[in-house]
């Protein structure tokens, strides 16, 4: 993995992302590309959603929680600490399997989401894909990952025009020390790898969640509360 550098973290403070090559060791990227190759492609062992659930459309093959993934957040959690100065604790992992058609809307990640990471595990495309992180593009090729905080910048894909497979994680972190952050750890489950509905998300973090049913920002939240006093 590459070492992060002075420059690495001063870039990262301000800029509030950063693009790393060479993320994963080698041997790791091997058994994560045929794991899951076999996971989407052969046994077929994921979910599909809908953007009326998800922030990608029109449709989306994702898993939350793969074991695999959530073993990641372990194994990238060093480098992220490193690289943000903070006590990171994981929150949630995400595999997605991007195809022809797909996007991503323009959105902030949820409170579980300050310090995220996507990192791409296979990809066949031709052309860049890039995302967009508050409009500058961000292409990532297999083993390439943007780090950013989920929480505070915008973040969008244009639609998907070539006949592609990308298979990205998506590895999510709070900061410890954060007293509005931090009650997102484990995304609010007993434990890392355990599944989504193991817990409520809507009836477990009610006081973060706005009439409109929509999470509330750090701000929004700390406003809200003062409000109440
Ligand atoms: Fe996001």
């Amino acid at each position: 993995m590459k070492k992060i550098t002075e420059k690495h973290i001063e870039q990262f403070k301000t800029k509030k992302y950063i693009k790393f090559e060479n993320v994963l060791d080698k041997k790791i990227l091997s058994v994560a590309k045929n794991y899951y190759d076999i996971k989407f492609n052969k046994i077929k062992e994921y979910h599909v959603t809908t953007l009326s659930d998800d922030v990608v459309g029109p449709y989306n093959n994702n898993f939350y929680a793969d074991p695999l993934s959530e073993s990641l957040l372990y194994e990238l959690l060093p480098f992220y600490k490193k690289l943000s100065g903070k006590d990171l604790i994981p929150t949630y992992s995400f595999a997605r399997l991007y195809k022809k058609g797909q996007f991503l809307n323009s959105h902030i990640d949820r409170p579980a989401c300050q310090f995220s990471l996507t990192l791409c595990i296979y990809s066949n495309l031709k052309n860049p894909w890039p995302i967009f992180i508050e409009d500058e593009g961000c292409s990532t090729s297999s083993n390439e990952a943007v780090f950013y905080k989920g929480c505070e910048l915008n973040h969008y894909r244009n639609t998907l025009n070539e006949d592609a497979s990308i298979v990205q994680l998506h590895l999510h972190y709070v900061d410890k020390n954060d007293d509005f952050y931090n009650k997102f750890v484990f995304d609010g489950r007993p434990g890392i790898g355990m599944p989504y509905n193991s817990v409520n998300l809507n009836e477990r973090y009610r006081d973060y969640i706005s009439e409109n049913g929509e999470w509330l920002t750090k701000e929004l939240y700390e406003k809200k509360k003062l409000q109440s006093l």
